[in-house]
C-alpha cells in the first residue's frame, strides 16, 4: 500500500534542462513511476537523444525548445504543455550552470549569467506555472539548489548567491502558495558527476580533495537523486513543504 503514495501514474512534470545530466535522471526517474515528461531545453539533439529514453518507459513526452531565462520562452513552455496535456502536476526547476572566479576577476555579465540562469529562470518557471496551479488548488513544485547554497566557498560568489537565492526562493513560495495545496521543496546536491563538473573532477588532485571532504568517499551520481525526486514529486512528501533536501554524501554536515 505504501508504495502506491510514490505512484506519479498520469501525473504531468514540467522538467527544465531535461536533456541531459542531473535533469535528465530526475525525468527518467520521474517517467518509471508514471509521469508524462514535458522536456525543456535549448539543444535539439541532446533532447530529442533524451526523449527517445524517457519515452522507453511508455510515458508520453513532449520536447519543448526554450531558454527559460526569457520571460516569452517560459511562457511558450506553459502554453504547449496545457495544449497538450490539459494540466501541470509538477514543476522541476532544474536548469543551472556555473562559472567559477575569484570575483575581482569576474564581470558584471558573469554575475548576470549566473542569477539568470539560476535563479531568474526559477522565478519565472515558477511564476508562470504557479498560475495554473494556484487555479487548480494543487501541485509540487522542485528547485534545484546547490549544497554551496548554504555555504561559502573560494572562487564560486556568483554560483552560492544564485543557489542561496534560490534556497530562499523555496521557503518564500512554500509559505505564500500552502494555501493552494502547492508544495514547494528543494534539492541541494553536493559534488555530482555530470558535464559541469567534468573538468574539475578529471583532475586528481583535485578529485582527492573533493573526496577529502565527502563523509560518504564517493562524487554523486544523476541516479542519486531518483528518490529524492520521486518522493518530492509525490503524495509521499505531502505533508512537507519549504524545505530543502542536501544530497551531498554528507558534504554540508561536518
Ligand atoms: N553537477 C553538480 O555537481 C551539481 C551540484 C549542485 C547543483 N547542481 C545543479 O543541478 C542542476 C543541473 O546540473 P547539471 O550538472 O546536470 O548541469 P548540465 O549537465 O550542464 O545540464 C544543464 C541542463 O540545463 C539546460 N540549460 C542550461 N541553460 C538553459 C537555459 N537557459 N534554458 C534552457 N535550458 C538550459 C542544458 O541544456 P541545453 O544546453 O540544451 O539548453 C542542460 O540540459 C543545475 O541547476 C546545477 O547548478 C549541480
Amino acid at each position: 500500500m505504501c508504495i502506491e503514495l510514490f505512484q506519479l501514474r498520469d501525473k504531468v512534470a514540467i522538467v527544465t534542462g531535461a536533456s541531459r545530466g542531473l535533469g535528465k535522471a530526475m525525468a527518467m526517474a520521474l517517467a518509471e513511476v508514471g509521469a508524462n515528461i514535458v522536456l525543456v531545453g535549448r539543444n535539439k539533439e541532446k533532447q530529442a537523444e533524451a526523449e527517445k529514453e524517457i519515452a522507453d518507459f511508455g510515458v508520453k513526452t513532449l520536447p519543448v525548445l526554450a531558454d527559460v531565462t526569457k520571460q516569452e520562452d517560459v511562457e511558450v513552455v506553459v502554453s504547449k504543455t496545457l495544449e497538450t496535456f490539459g494540466k501541470i502536476d509538477i514543476l522541476v526547476n532544474n536548469v543551472g550552470t556555473y562559472i567559477g572566479k575569484p570575483i575581482v576577476e569576474s564581470t558584471t555579465e558573469d554575475w548576470y549569467n549566473l542569477i539568470n540562469t539560476n535563479l531568474t529562470s526559477t522565478y519565472l518557471c515558477s511564476r508562470a506555472v504557479g498560475k495554473h496551479m494556484v487555479d487548480r488548488q494543487k501541485g509540487k513544485v522542485i528547485n534545484m539548489a546547490a549544497a554551496l547554497g548554504a555555504l561559502g566557498a573560494n572562487n564560486a560568489a556568483a554560483y552560492c548567491a544564485s543557489k542561496g537565492g534560490v534556497i530562499q526562493l523555496t521557503r518564500a513560495l512554500a509559505v505564500e502558495w500552502a494555501k493552494y495545496n502547492i508544495n514547494v521543496n528543494a534539492i541541494a546536491p553536493g559534488t555530482m558527476e555530470t558535464e559541469i563538473t567534468k573538468a574539475m573532477l578529471e583532475d586528481p588532485t583535485v578529485r582527492k580533495a573533493v573526496l577529502s571532504k565527502i563523509p560518504l568517499k564517493r562524487t554523486g551520481q544523476p541516479s542519486d537523486l531518483a528518490g529524492v525526486v520521486i518522493f518530492l514529486a509525490s503524495q509521499a512528501s505531502d505533508y512537507i513543504t519549504g524545505q530543502t533536501l542536501f544530497v551531498d554524501g554528507g558534504f554540508s554536515v561536518q
